[in-house]
This record gives C-alpha cells, sequence and structure tokens, in this order.
C-alpha cells in the first residue's frame, strides 16, 4: 500500500491528523496497534483549551462537544481551607476551557474517520518505521503486522502519533535523539464516581496530606484524584477510604460538603515530564506523547497533541500550495517552543500543589507564599490563567 501521510497510532493526535488531512484534500493511512473498543474505552484527562475547541469545531468534530461539553470560565485553588477562584475570561481578554473527556473526542473522531475518511485501520501494528537515511529522494516505509501479515506502507511522511511507548521515537538514530526528562516520587490515583460533581468547576487542592482534584465527566459524573506514593496500587485504597481523604484534603472553613457516590472506576496513573528532541527527523515527524509528556496537573497532553498535529498539517498545506517547505522544515522549532511552554506549566502547577515525601517545612512554607501570590497579584493569577487556557496555535 502506498499514502502521502502515514500516520502510526490513533489517540487524539492520529486522528485529528487524519481529519485534518482528509479536509485539505491529503491522503493519509491511520495504522492502530489496538482495537476500536479499547481506544473508545481508554479514560483520560478531559479539559480542552480555547484553541482546541476551535480547532475541532473547525475540522468539522465539535457538534457532540458543542451539545454535551461543558464551557468552564475558572478554576478553583484550595489551600489552608481557603478557595480562591481564577476567573479565565476576566483575566485573559475572554478565554475559557471546555470540559468534554479525550475518550470522547476520540470517539468523535473515529466515527468521522471511517463514515468519510481515509482508511483507518485497527490491530495493525506498526513494527518499524525505514528509510529516513537513505536521502531526501527516498520514500519513508512503515512495516506493520495486520490480519496475521507483514506489510509496507509506502509514504512521503511518516507521522509518529503512537503514544510514549511506540516505536517511532526509535527510528530516530541515538546519536541525533536528546531526551529531558524528571518522574515525580508520586502519582494520581483516579476515581469516576456516580454522583454529580460538588463544585460547578474544578477544584485544585494544595494540603499538608497531599494534593487533591476535584474534575468531573458530566452533569452526573464526578471524576476525581488524590496524589498518593508512587508505585502505589488502586486497589490497596477502598472507596470509602478514597472519599474520607479526598474529604480532608478539600475540607474549608465555609459550609461547602463534598457529595458521595457509587465509585465505577478506580486506577492510578504515574507523573513524569519528558521531552524528546528534535521532533522531526528527515521526513519522519513525532506528535504528541511520542515526542514528549507532562504531568497532568496543567490538563496539557491532549492540548500539546492537538498543537503538534496542526502545525504540521498547516506545514504540509503550505508546502502544497507554495512549494516551500520552510514551515515543515521549522516543525521541530516550533513545536518545541510551545512544548517547553507546557512543560513549564505543568512542572509549575505539580509544584505548587504536591507535598513530595522529602518536602520540609521550608517547601510548604514556599507553596504557600506562592498560593498567596496568584491569589493577591493580578499579573501572577493572569500568568496562570493565560497558561491554563492555552497559547495561540502556530
Ligand atoms: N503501532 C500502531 N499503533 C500504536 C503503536 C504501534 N506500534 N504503539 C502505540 N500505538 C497506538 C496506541 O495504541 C494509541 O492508541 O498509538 C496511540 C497513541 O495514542 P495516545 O497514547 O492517546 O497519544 P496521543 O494521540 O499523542 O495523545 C496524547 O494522550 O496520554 C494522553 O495525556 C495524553 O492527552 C494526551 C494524549
Ligand atoms: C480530568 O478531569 O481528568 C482532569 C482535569 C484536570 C486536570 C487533569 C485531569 O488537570
Amino acid at each position: 500500500m502506498r499514502t502521502t501521510v502515514g500516520i502510526i497510532g490513533a489517540g487524539p493526535a492520529g486522528l485529528l491528523l487524519a481529519r485534518l488531512l482528509h479536509e485539505a484534500g491529503i491522503d493519509a493511512v491511520v495504522l492502530e496497534s489496538r482495537d476500536r473498543a479499547y481506544v473508545e474505552r481508554r479514560q483520560r484527562a478531559g479539559i480542552l483549551e480555547q484553541g482546541t475547541v476551535d480547532v475541532l469545531r473547525a475540522a468539522g468534530a465539535g457538534a457532540r462537544m458543542d451539545r454535551e461539553g461543558l464551557p468552564h470560565d475558572g478554576i478553583e485553588l484550595r489551600f489552608d481551607r481557603r478557595r480562591h477562584r481564577v476567573d479565565f475570561p476576566a483575566l485573559t481578554g475572554g478565554k475559557s476551557v471546555m470540559v468534554y473527556a479525550q475518550t470522547e473526542v476520540c470517539k468523535d473522531l473515529i466515527a468521522l474517520q471511517l463514515a468519510d475518511g481515509g482508511p483507518l485501520l485497527f490491530e495493525a501494528e506498526a513494527l518499524a518505521v525505514e528509510g529516513l537515511e537513505e536521502g531526501e529522494s527516498e520514500r519513508p516505509r512503515i512495516r506493520y503486522r495486520h490480519e496475521g501479515r507483514e506489510e509496507v506502507l509506502d509514504c512521503d511522511y511518516v507521522v509518529g502519533c503512537d503514544g510514549f511507548w511506540g516505536v517511532s521515537r526509535k527510528a530516530v538514530p541515538q546519536g541525533v535523539s536528546r531526551t529531558y526528562e524528571r518522574t515525580y516520587p508520586f502519582g494520581w490515583l483516579g476515581i469516576l464516581a456516580d454522583v454529580p460533581p460538588s463544585h460547578d468547576e474544578l477544584v485544585y487542592a494544595r494540603h499538608d496530606r497531599g494534593f487533591a482534584l476535584l474534575s468531573m465527566r458530566s452533569p452526573t459524573v464526578t471524576r476525581a484524584y488524590l496524589q498518593v506514593p508512587e508505585g502505589t496500587d488502586a486497589h490497596d485504597w477502598s472507596d470509602t477510604e478514597v472519599w474520607d481523604e479526598l474529604d480532608r484534603r478539600l475540607e474549608t472553613d465555609d459550609a461547602w460538603k463534598l457529595e458521595r457516590g457509587p465509585v465505577t472506576a478506580k486506577s492510578v496513573t504515574p507523573m513524569r515530564s519528558y521531552v524528546h528532541e528534535p521532533m522531526r527527523h528527515g521526513r519522519l515527524f513525532l506528535a504528541g506523547d511520542a515526542a514528549h509528556i507532562v504531568p497532568p496537573t496543567g490538563a496539557k497532553g491532549l492540548n500539546l497533541a492537538v498543537g503538534d498535529v496542526v502545525t504540521f498539517a498547516r506545514a504540509l498545506i503550505h508546502r502544497r500550495e507554495t512549494g516551500e517547505a520552510a514551515r515543515l522544515d521549522a516543525y521541530s522549532a516550533t513545536c518545541l517552543r510551545r512544548v517547553w511552554q507546557a512543560e513549564r506549566f505543568s512542572y509549575a502547577m505539580t509544584t505548587l500543589l504536591h507535598r513530595g515525601p522529602d518536602a520540609t517545612p521550608f517547601d510548604d512554607r514556599i507553596q504557600l507564599a506562592r498560593l498567596d501570590r496568584i491569589t493577591t497579584s493580578r499579573a501572577a493569577e493572569t500568568d496562570l490563567a493565560t497558561a491554563y487556557t492555552g497559547f495561540p496555535l502556530d
């Protein structure tokens, strides 16, 4: 088989890229190692920046998001039993975010792709990306396994959207790759529960016992997280223990109350910051989690993936229309600038709100001073609101 753009991975990065290319009349093939049901069930974060919402709408993938998504104009910071609301539109000149789960974004994009897009092959595992070292004139190819047979997809370009554990990053020679990494000595224990959210916006809480986040999936489903030690097994925590701990960490001096309900899912997410440079090698382009990971505190993972594929699609369309390759050549530098801003913000939010196992009373005081600054200086608060709602796409 041959195509213009071979896309490895049908997460949000690969699926949105396929949609953007289809809209531009550029043919592409998506290879996904898992089956459709698995991809559509995977639980991930659910905050869409203003720019992500705009891109999904423009790509014709926003109809259900606009019906079922929950627009949010702010978040609440909680510390010292106090509450502080960050008002996004007031601080950013009108920007807000949308609460709509990543898994729903994927379902919408899969349905569109299967209805009128190019080929999307499930249970098609990419084994290797080849032909990158043979000069500009040479076309890369993806070796993959599908229905028990090994096949080759010849491409003009390969975009690796295959997540952190995929194969595409490995095709960049070791001498070329540079990686930057930080792991955190804690993770997030996440629950889904059939109970209306106890607050109408997300609550990010700093507490001496550790971080807590109150989020939601819909007006009837709560999503909540607790900072837990690295290596924690979700089954070590009973449902009652999770609710008791959320109660402790979210407690305020006013009459606010946490509503409990049946827990329908429980899992632990590790926390990591990671960047691979460059994000392009020859005709291979890395996008989304294949190139970078952020800890979930800033809710940037999905939005960064969207930024990467929008940058690639616009650069390729520009090349088609003008013959100029400059924007494709600048792909890595353009993306990395935005990626490092998101890394900085996610790191700042993580270290602002979590209590590491070695935290000293000095560290606690610094965290509280940083929170005090954000909640009393409009400049500091605007900086948070601007980063949270997202920087403009290139
Ligand atoms: N061949 C084909 N597909 C593969 C291969 C392979 N060898 N390896 C991995 N994949 C698939 C995975 O099964 C997955 O469906 O690639 C897809 C990668 O999707 P994601 O992990 O969702 O990554 P991405 O699309 O970059 O989205 C980033 O996901 O992890 C979250 O927080 C992150 O929200 C962010 C988003
Ligand atoms: C979520 O609802 O899953 C969520 C929300 C905000 C975050 C991270 C995760 O910062």
